[in-house]
Parts: C-alpha cells; structure tokens; sequence
C-alpha cells in the first residue's frame, strides 16, 4: 500500500476544517498527571496519528534487572530487553512507565532524553535532583505528557546502568500535515525504522569493583545486535530513519549508508532547513532523522555505523534491503570496509544545521560564560563523593576517581566538579545544606573542589550560555546534554592551531564584535558538542521551572560527574510533595533525646 494516498485524503481535510482542527492539540491542563492514570492506558499506542481525537494513556511496566543474555553476557535490561522495549505515542499522549528497580544494590532514576516535562519537572528522572532514586525493590510511576513531536529516547540516569544496557527508544509521532518535511518520504514508520545505536563494554560496568576508568566499549550494535538489523524498502519509495546514538560514554558514531544519500530533516527532535549529505555524524545522546530514497538498483546496501574517540575502529551495520532481494548472499559475501575515509568534510554534524523556522529572539540576553577544562586537582580521597559514579559502595582500593584525578585530571565547569545534594533539591530546595552549594560566576577558588553547582535562572529571561572549552589540559572535545530545554545554537567556533584559548581572551573577541552569533535560523538542540580550544554559544528561553542538569556525556567514565544545574524556581502542587518518597538523613528533633 502506498501511504501517500493517506496524506492526501488527510491534507483535504485540513483544507476543509482550516486551522480548527489544531485547536485539539493545545496542551491540557497537567493535573491529570498527578491522578491515577493506570485505567483506561493503552499498552501500544502506536498507530497513524490524526486530528481531533482525544490523546491516549500509554502504559509501560519496566523491570529494571539483571539478565545472561543468548550470547552467555550479563547485561542490565529493561523486562529482559535491552534495548528496552520502544515507546511510540502521539503528541500530547500522556507517558505512564511504572520503573520496578530489581538491580540488587543499586539505586536508579530513568531519564526522558528530549522530553521538555512542561509542567512535571519531577518526572526528569535525575536522582537526588529531580527525585528520589529508585532503590532496590521499589518502584516510581513515571507519568508525563509527550507534548512535542520528535525522536527521543530514554535511559538509566547512570552512566553505568545506561552502558549496562538500560536505554531504549522513545518516538513522538504526529498527524502527518503537521511535519514540515512530510512531502519529502513516502513512509515514516518509527516502528520499523529507527536506528538505536549503543556501544557495549567487556564486562559489566554496574557493581564492578575493579577500576574500569581506563575501559573502553569492545562493540556497537544497532537494536541490540552487531550486523543483522534490517531496513526493507519498496524501490523507488522515500523512507524517514531515526537515529539514536544512545552510548552514555565518549563515542560519536559516524553513520552512512552505501550509494545512497540521506538528507536530513530533523536533529534531537526539532526540523532543520533539510540538507542532504552521504555521512552524519552523531555524538552521545543526540539524534538525527533522514530521508533516504531507494533509487538504486535492487539490491542490498549495508548501513554502517562507525565509531570514533572511546569507539574508535569499532563498527556496526544493518542491512537496507529492496523489497524481494535475497540478503542471504549479502551476509556471505561479508562486508567490505568502505570506509572509514577519514575524510571529515563530508561528515555533517547537527550543530551545523540551520533550523526550518526563523528564531525569534530579539530581547537582549544575560550572557554567562562556563569555563570548561581537565584541571588536575589534589583530592584526599575522603574528599570524594561517589554517589551515582561508581554506583558500587567504594571500598579500598577502589577509587575509581582519585585514580583518574592522579592520570590525567577530571574535566570540570569554573574549576568546579559537580556534587549531589543531600535531598532533591526540586522538591526539597530548603532542604539543602548550604555548604555544599556553590552559584555559577560566584565560585570560591580554593574551597570545596567539588560542590553542588547551581545557575539561578528565572521566567521570562533569555540565557545566553557560552560553553568555552580552553584546552589547556586536554584535547577533547565535550558533549552536554541540557534537561527539560532545547537550545538555540547560536555559535560553534574551533581554533585551527594549538592555542588554549581563556575567558579572558574569550571576552575580549566577544567585546571585539569578532565573535558571530547566527540568530536568523540557530538549530534547536538538547545536546550539543564543544570543541576542543573553542566555544559553543546557546540561548535558552527560560519559561518554566524545575532543576534542569547541563551535563557532560562524555567526560570520563570513572570520574567525578562535569554538570551544573540550571534552577528555575518552581511551586510544586501540595498533593504532589506530600505524596512523592522522601530520602536524605534523619536528625530526631532533640526534644525525644531528653
Ligand atoms: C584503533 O586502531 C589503531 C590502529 O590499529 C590504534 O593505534 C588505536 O589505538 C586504536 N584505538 C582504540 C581506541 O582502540
Ligand atoms: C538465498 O540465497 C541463498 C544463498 O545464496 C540460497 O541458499 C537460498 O536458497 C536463497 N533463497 C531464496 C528464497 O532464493
Ligand atoms: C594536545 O596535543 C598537542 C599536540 O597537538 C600535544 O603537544 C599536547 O601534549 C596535547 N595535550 C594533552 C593534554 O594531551
């Protein structure tokens, strides 16, 4: 069956209903979270998305464990899967995922990547940040509305129990009208075709006693297998891919697809001017939807993903089949290693795109610069606190940070290493010790390495944060990930020689006018990569609140966490913050010790 009959008969109806029929998909009223929701919840809610019906309840369970695999391998899975089960709903569906946490000794929190939680800042999923973690045993009913369309996905908060196997895809879907791009592919069937691409380690990262700082991922995979993911196609038809790269760790993967050229329409889920490329790549956490027509022969063409950094000469590849060809042949044949060229020009990278609709920033914004370096510090190993690093009770010798602070120095914001608080501080801000907190441009240089780094934000403001990479201790460029917000992408510069470049040099080209800011078309991200002796400028409208981590993917894997919070005061619902788990010391009040 062709589909683009169906967006024809959809379009007419558009034309006769005019704008009204939008009028449905205005956001309702996020009450209705905070109620039961199990009822009337749809297991699948995956189905064409259409006008004027009512948004659906979509109910997941997920069984967070331990599990030996077919291939004899322990992995983390989500109800024996990895990558856990997929997600795919129609905008303005309300999310309801009951996580059951039965991973013996460790806490967890699962994180809606891309998802804006307008109004349920405490289904962010960031323990001892936006909630509680989930300890070992019980569960936490996650239940939040997909209020934007786009390619997401979910995954453990920690690196290790994401790296472990707990990730999986999370698709908004929406009436086909409403996608800028939808003449340009004949099928967009997110079941079917998105790409999820993740990088396993030897050995199992959760629980591990052994310093693995040093350990690196031995293989990706595509949907959880190595080469034998299959993409089948209707020749001469235009197909819409999704693209996940779900690796926790420092791996950009670099994905092409052999004689064919893709063009891509959309990055971490917002539409870009579509540009067309033979090769994309993606970094930790960022997503990329294509359009790739079968307009070759009939044949079999392989899909190829390959890694660079902490993945550098690993692969993996899925096969893009044309309708009634015997792929048999092509897995004897094996595969031929095209590449990688090594050729950089041709690769295109989402920060580089321009954003299909014009930005609408014209206010004046507070600009904020976040100096960003490996410093090596002297720690005392008391000094550190583990808590969702290792996940493993530190025990000596093993201080997987103090190891890697000793080799070659942590990577930190303003010289600071970011520090959990004692209590979450979305819901519990009072709550916090004030010695641990340290406010962004307000550090105290020599106290406290390692702090809970706050940037105060409030409504109604445009931030302007310019992630500067000095590179005077490393040659790394860094990949974060902003919770809760896109960001305009205003500026994305790299040095050509080996110069580090200082926030004072930085000002001073900025003060020069030398530094350019495109704020016509800046693409929308939530995950953005900072090169190496260079900057990446963003602008963040702040209109709503909640405690929203910008932090590093790629930092280091056993090392003190590089993160900041971005806090927008926020009044939770009194239902709410008496219902949710409370967590933190106890003091007894000192009248009982009379
Ligand atoms: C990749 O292979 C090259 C050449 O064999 C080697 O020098 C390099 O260390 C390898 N990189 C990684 C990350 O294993
Ligand atoms: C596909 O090719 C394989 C190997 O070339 C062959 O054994 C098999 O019979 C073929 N299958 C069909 C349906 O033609
Ligand atoms: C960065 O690269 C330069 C050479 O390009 C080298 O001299 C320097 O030692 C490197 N720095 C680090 C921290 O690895």
């Amino acid at each position: 069956m062709k589909l683009i009959v169906f967006f024809l008969i959809v379009g007419t109806n558009i034309s006769d209903n005019g704008r009204a029929s939008l009028d449905s998909f205005v956001p309702m009223s996020t009450n209705i979270l905070l109620e039961d929701t199990t009822k009337n919840a749809d297991k699948s809610c995956y189905r064409p998305c259409k006008f004027n019906v009512k948004p659906r309840r979509c109910h997941f369970d997920f069984k967070i464990e331990p599990t030996i695999q077919e291939d004899g391998r322990p992995a983390i899975t989500v109800n024996g899967m990895t990558p856990g089960p997929p997600i795919h709903v129609c905008v303005n569906d309300v999310v309801i995922v009951v996580v059951s946490n039965k991973v013996p000794g460790q806490d967890l929190g699962i994180h809606w990547h891309g998802i804006e939680q307008k109004g349920t800042p405490f289904m962010d999923g960031v323990p001892m940040v936006t909630q509680c973690p989930i300890s070992y045993g019980s569960s936490y009913k996650y239940s939040f509305r997909a209020s934007s369309p786009g390619t997401f996905f979910y995954h453990a908060d920690s690196v290790n129990h994401q790296s472990d196997g707990v990730y999986g895809a999370l698709i908004v879907n929406q009436p086909q009208p409403l996608e800028p791009h939808s003449t340009m592919y004949d099928y967009d069937r997110s079941q079917e075709n998105t790409l999820v691409v993740a990088a396993k380690f030897p050995e199992l990262l959760t629980g591990n006693l052994e310093d693995y700082s040093q350990l690196k991922p031995s293989s990706l995979l595509i949907n959880g297998i190595e080469d034998d993911f299959k993409l089948f196609v209707l020749p001469g038809y235009a197909y819409r891919l999704r693209l996940i790269n779900a690796i926790a760790v420092s791996c950009p993967v670099v994905v092409s697809i052999d004689q064919h050229e893709m063009a891509i329409i959309s990055t971490d889920g917002k539409p870009v001017k579509p540009f067309s490329t033979s090769s994309v790549q993606l970094y930790p956490g960022e997503r990329m939807d294509v359009v790739v027509r079968a307009s070759e022969k009939t044949g079999g063409y392989w899909v190829r993903v390959h890694g660079n950094d902490a993945c550098a000469n690993l692969s993996a590849h899925a096969m893009l089949v044309y309708s009634g060809f015997n792929y048999t042949a092509m897995l004897h044949n094996g595969i031929e290693d095209a590449i990688p060229k090594g050729d950089t020009d041709t690769i295109t990278y989402g920060q580089t795109l321009e954003s299909s609709q014009e930005a609408p920033i014209i206010i004046p914004a507070r600009s904020v610069v976040l100096s960003i370096d490996r410093n090596i510090l002297q720690f005392k190993d008391t000094d550190n606190d583990f808590r969702y690093i290792s996940d493993a009770i530190p025990k000596k010798p093993f201080f997987p940070a103090s190891l890697s602070l000793k080799d070659k120095g942590v990577v930190q914001i303003n010289k600071k290493s970011f520090l959990y608080p004692n209590v979450p501080l979305l819901t519990r801000p009072t709550d916090i010790r004030k010695e641990i907190k340290c406010i962004v441009g307000k550090e105290v240089k020599n106290q406290e390495p390692q702090c809970m780094l706050v940037l105060d934000a409030n409504r109604g403001e445009i931030l302007e944060l310019v992630l500067l990479n000095e590179g005077f201790g490393s040659n790394d460029s860094f990949t974060f990930h902003l919770h809760g917000y896109s960001m305009q992408v205003v500026a994305s510069w790299q040095r050509g020689n080996d110069e580090p470049i200082s926030k004072e040099e930085f000002l001073k080209l900025d003060t020069e006018g030398s530094v350019k800011r495109n704020l016509q078309t800046p693409p929308l991200k939530d995950t953005i990569v900072v090169p190496n002796k260079g900057f990446t400028i963003v602008r963040i409208k702040v209109d709503r609140g909640g405690s929203w981590m910008l932090e590093c993917r790629s930092c280091g894997l056993a090392s003190l966490p590089t993160a900041l919070i971005i806090n927008v005061p926020e009044t939770l619902p009194k239902s709410l913050l008496n219902s949710i788990p409370k967590c933190g010391n106890y003091k007894p009040p000192d009248v009982l010790l009379n």
